[in-house]
């Protein structure tokens, strides 16, 4: 029977077990691979000491396999951060944000020694940008940012609806053609009331578990 997407990320979640150390507090990311990484950890509970989540939704699923969730400022620097993407490049250079989580997701990834990026064959890519880029936005910015995104060359279309773990809103900017990540994702920063970009090329993951119907393969930085 053909794998499923949904067995294609439960694989590289199983894998992603390997690189979390014993006694460790774990990063845990969001979205629907991270879920299954959060299932995955729940056997283990008792070989790690807690966990950082990324978002209100993955620190609820932890709590509920009774993983203890610690706050960043209580854990300090992370061996390990788990978290899926919406794309990946063969640099390791990302497009994440999908599920909103962007901000925290690049602060607990930036505090943590190792990214594992865990993903579905179909979110390799060769250029980032086909997946809009989001950006997460103070609520009193958001038409300047879109204005100052448009000379970018960008099509950036509010999130309806959607407010952050933060209480910021979204802008999802199509049509971009990603050459140079590293560079984009310092300028769009320096947008006065941007918070986050869902660019992270600057800190890249440092692992690629990608599911394929061959298996997991490993790629690294
Ligand atoms: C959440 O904000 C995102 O960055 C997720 O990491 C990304 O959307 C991947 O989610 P899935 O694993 O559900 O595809």
């Amino acid at each position: 029977m053909a794998l499923t997407q949904d067995d294609l990320k439960r694989a590289v979640a199983q894998a992603a077990i390997a690189y979390v150390p014993d006694d460790c507090i774990v990063g845990v990311g969001t979205g629907s691979t991270a879920n299954f990484f959060i299932d995955e950890l729940a056997k283990i509970k008792n070989r790690i000491r807690a966990a950082v989540a990324s978002s209100e939704a993955s620190a609820k699923r932890l709590q509920g396999h009774g993983i203890e969730v610690l706050s960043l400022n209580e854990a300090g620097d992370l061996p390990v951060y788990v978290d899926g993407a919406d794309e990946i490049t063969r640099h390791m250079h990302m497009v994440k944000g999908g599920g909103g989580a962007l901000t925290r997701e690049k602060i607990v990834a930036a505090a943590s020694k190792k990214f594992i990026c865990v993903c579905d064959a179909s979110k390799l890519v060769d250029v980032l940008g086909k997946f809009p880029l989001p950006i997460e936005v103070i609520p009193m910015a958001r038409s300047y940012v879109a204005r100052e995104v448009v000379k970018l060359g960008g099509q950036p279309v509010l999130r309806e609806g959607f407010t952050t773990d933060n209480g910021n809103v979204i802008l999802d900017v199509h049509n971009l053609q990603i050459m140079n990540p590293v560079e984009l994702e310092s300028a769009l920063n320096q947008l006065a009331g941007v918070v986050t970009n869902g660019l992270f090329a600057r800190r890249g993951a440092d692992v690629l578990l990608l599911g394929t119907p061959d298996g997991v393969q490993t790629l690294t930085a």
